[in-house]
């Protein structure tokens, strides 16, 4: 429902293969001290065998109904604070998406070439069912695009971000925001900046500042409030010891 502040949502990473959803969920969860969880790994400890061997025994469309069970499964139960990377075609199912409404969804983005490069040089890249043929592979990722970005609340991209942990304050406070809150990255010269985009913000009623006022580490920056009169006149009440700078 939008505009409701969920407390305890996870942040679970989605995007193509060679993406690098289950490295950034480690690497999340280290800065947040949460847990990490991964669906194709939790998948193949369940099969008790690689996930290219069940495609080979029982075919896509019975993996798929496995993958579905555990990923709603670890969604309905994920604690705030984990960081869940999921299997990349897991998003297909309507149940997987309704799923994670509850949750911060981030799109980890790669460009279709890298992504190719990373699955072929990984330990499994000759067996993985789906990165088999250059052009499938390149198709596939065309095809899934639009899924993804309409899915995320965030895009990531790593080489604009620079680290996975960076951006560890800007994700907990979009966890913390109401959902439908939406989370940009604006580019300057000095450096990559949060923006959290989306209605009730700056509402708390229990008086203290929002959390997600500020998305960034504050021993490490100077905060600032732009305005004009009107939005000031407006919201500067909102803004507590922001107010006025
Ligand atoms: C798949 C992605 C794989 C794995 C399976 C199918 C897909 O996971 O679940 O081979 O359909 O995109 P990763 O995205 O973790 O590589």
């Amino acid at each position: 429902m939008a505009g409701v502040r969920m407390p305890g949502r996870a942040i679970v990473f989605i995007g193509f293969m060679g993406a690098g959803k289950s490295t950034a969920a480690a690497e999340l969860a280290a800065a947040l001290g949460g847990e990490a969880l991964d669906s194709d790994a939790l998948l193949e400890q369940r099969l008790g065998h690689p996930l290219a061997r069940e495609f080979e025994l029982h075919g896509e469309q019975a993996f798929r109904a496995l993958e579905e069970e555990l990923v709603c499964d670890l969604l309905n139960e994920a604690a705030p604070d984990s960081a869940i990377a999921l299997g990349g075609g897991s998003v297909l199912s309507e149940r997987v998406r309704a799923a994670l409404e509850g949750h911060v969804t981030v799109l980890l983005d790669v460009d279709p070439q890298t992504a190719w490069e990373r699955v072929q040089g990984s330990p499994d890249g000759a067996t993985r069912p789906l990165a088999r043929q250059r052009e499938d592979f390149l198709a596939l990722h065309t095809s899934r695009r639009a899924l993804y970005e309409g899915l995320a609340d965030t895009i990531l991209t790593d080489l604009s971000i620079g680290g996975i942990a960076a951006t560890a304050p800007a994700l907990r406070a979009l966890a913390a925001s109401p959902t439908g809150t939406r989370l940009l990255w604006a580019s300057a010269a000095s450096g990559q900046y949060p923006v959290l985009i989306g209605r009730g913000l700056l509402s708390r009623t229990d008086g203290r500042q929002p959390e997600t006022l500020w998305p960034l580490d504050r021993s490490r920056s100077r905060a600032f409030c732009v305005s004009d009169d009107t939005v000031a006149a407006l919201y500067g009440d909102s803004l507590g010891a922001l107010a006025g700078t």
